[in-house]
């Protein structure tokens, strides 16, 4: 197991890009790969995840040229069976997404590791089977999944989901496109729609009417150039650093993901005190993306803030950063509604219990989120594991940070699962 290394640092600036988003990657492979034309996809995130959908998609005759983060997919593929079972590795976007969009095109079975071994899947297999497909799941709902090829075809179907998932939303829509009638998914609350602005920018047709998506059979046109903005939760590690870097020192993040359904850790970073503008603010095939100008150091105006379930499915990737910081630079800080945390990587609300309690912050697991409260004086400790989630990993490098310390990651090669190179990217930011 590999571990990283990082000495003790303290300041921050310099002007960088983060990878390419992970969201946004995983759907621009799939939906190239079934819409007419080809697609060159350029800064597509190179980490491991979004390499498992490459693959996987390789494996069912499409072909796609380049390199991990210029590629260009030749779309209008007919999938045909894959030799072998799919292996989606730790990425659970991969195997829901496939899910919908092999629903009713192929046989497969897909499988991915022991992280990926424990999550559900029956989340996503129970409405598509409500939409006519033949597919199983192994015991709990969990991998690997079983889907039985072509039947009778698709039909659509209403489903209401009891969680905000937008891999589930985006795999219903996804398999919506070659269903009899409309599959309208609603959602109780608001969480990323990529899936949504790609279809609409690749011709599907696709109407938002507040919480509810409807999507209706359509071919898909391929977008000859798409350029994937860099993905804000991988940014959002760099803005916490420069929340806890001594005050003054100026960092740029550039051409980073700046859709509404994801910012709103940058909303709440703000309410911590982080000086966050936003420049250079463009839309590219429906996704707005900008550049992100932070002064290091925090003016903290509130004391407390408390996160509901209204929230946390737009910033929930970057829960375990903002209880950290929060630690750091508030007295108080909760987060409910979060149930979903614990079918992440990792049980997230445990393992970012357990990571803050190593650096001497007293953090209440809740059956639906955390209870933090802050202190200022850190403890840091020498090693740390990231426990198998790239998340954790990225999180203990902001604690170390914020204590000053050097620190060793072990278990880190699961950073690169979204993040590949992170250490050289973060250590070329911040320095001692
Ligand atoms: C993702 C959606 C979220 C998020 C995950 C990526 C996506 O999960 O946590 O990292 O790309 O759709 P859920 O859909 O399970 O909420």
């Amino acid at each position: 197991m590999a571990s990283i290394v990082l000495p003790a640092l303290s300041s921050g600036d310099g002007t960088f890009e983060v990878p390419g988003d992970k969201s946004i990657s995983h759907r621009i492979l799939m939906l190239s790969a079934i819409a007419q034309g080809n697609t060159l996809v350029d800064n597509c995130n190179a980490g491991e995840d979004v390499e498992r959908t490459r693959r996987a998609l390789t494996s069912l005759g499409v072909a796609i040229n380049g390199s991990d983060r210029r590629l260009t997919v030749f779309g209008a593929t007919e999938l045909r069976e894959p030799g072998s079972t799919i292996d989606c590795g730790n990425s659970g976007t991969t195997m829901r997404l496939l899910m919908g969009l092999l629903a009713d095109r192929t046989r497969a079975v897909l499988d991915g590791d022991a992280s990926l071994r424990q999550r559900p899947m029956e989340r996503v297999a129970s409405p598509l089977r409500a939409m006519g497909a033949r597919i199983e799941t192994s015991s709990l709902g969990r991998p690997p999944v079983t889907i039985e090829g072509a039947s009778a075809g698709l039909r659509g179907i209403t489903h209401a989901m009891p969680f905000a998932s937008a891999q589930t939303r985006s795999a219903l829509l996804i398999a919506g496109l070659r269903a009899e009638g409309e599959t309208s998914v609603s959602s109780p609350a608001v969480c990323r729609d990529h899936a949504e602005r790609m279809l609409a920018a690749m011709g599907a047709r696709v109407s938002v009417a507040g919480l509810n998506v409807t999507v209706s059979r359509s071919p898909l046109t391929a977008i000859p150039s798409y350029e994937v903005p860099g993905d804000i939760s991988a940014a959002a590690f760099f803005l916490a650093g420069a929340a806890v870097a001594q005050p003054g020192g100026r960092l740029s993040v550039r051409r980073v993901g700046l859709n509404p359904t994801r910012t709103a850790a940058l909303d709440v970073l703000r309410d911590m005190g982080l000086r966050i503008g936003v420049r250079n603010l463009l839309e590219r095939h429906g996704e707005p993306v900008g550049d992100l100008d932070i002064i290091c150091g925090v003016q903290p105006h509130k004391r407390e803030l408390h996160l509901d379930s209204g929230v946390v499915p737009s910033c929930i990737d970057e829960i375990p950063m903002l209880c950290a910081l929060a630690g750091v630079v508030l007295d108080r800080f909760t987060v409910r509604g979060a149930s979903e945390l614990r079918a992440k990587e990792s049980d997230r609300v445990t393992s970012t219990a357990e990571l803050l309690r190593a650096f001497g912050i007293t953090a209440q697991e809740l059956p639906d989120g955390i209870d933090v409260t802050g202190t200022r004086k850190l403890i840091a400790p020498e090693r740390i594991s990231t426990g198998g989630d790239h998340r954790i990993g990225m999180t203990a490098a902001f604690l170390a940070l914020a204590a000053r310390h050097a620190i060793v990651i072990d278990a880190a090669e699961c950073i690169a699962t979204s993040f590949p190179g992170f250490a050289q990217a973060w250590t070329g930011v911040f320095r001692g």
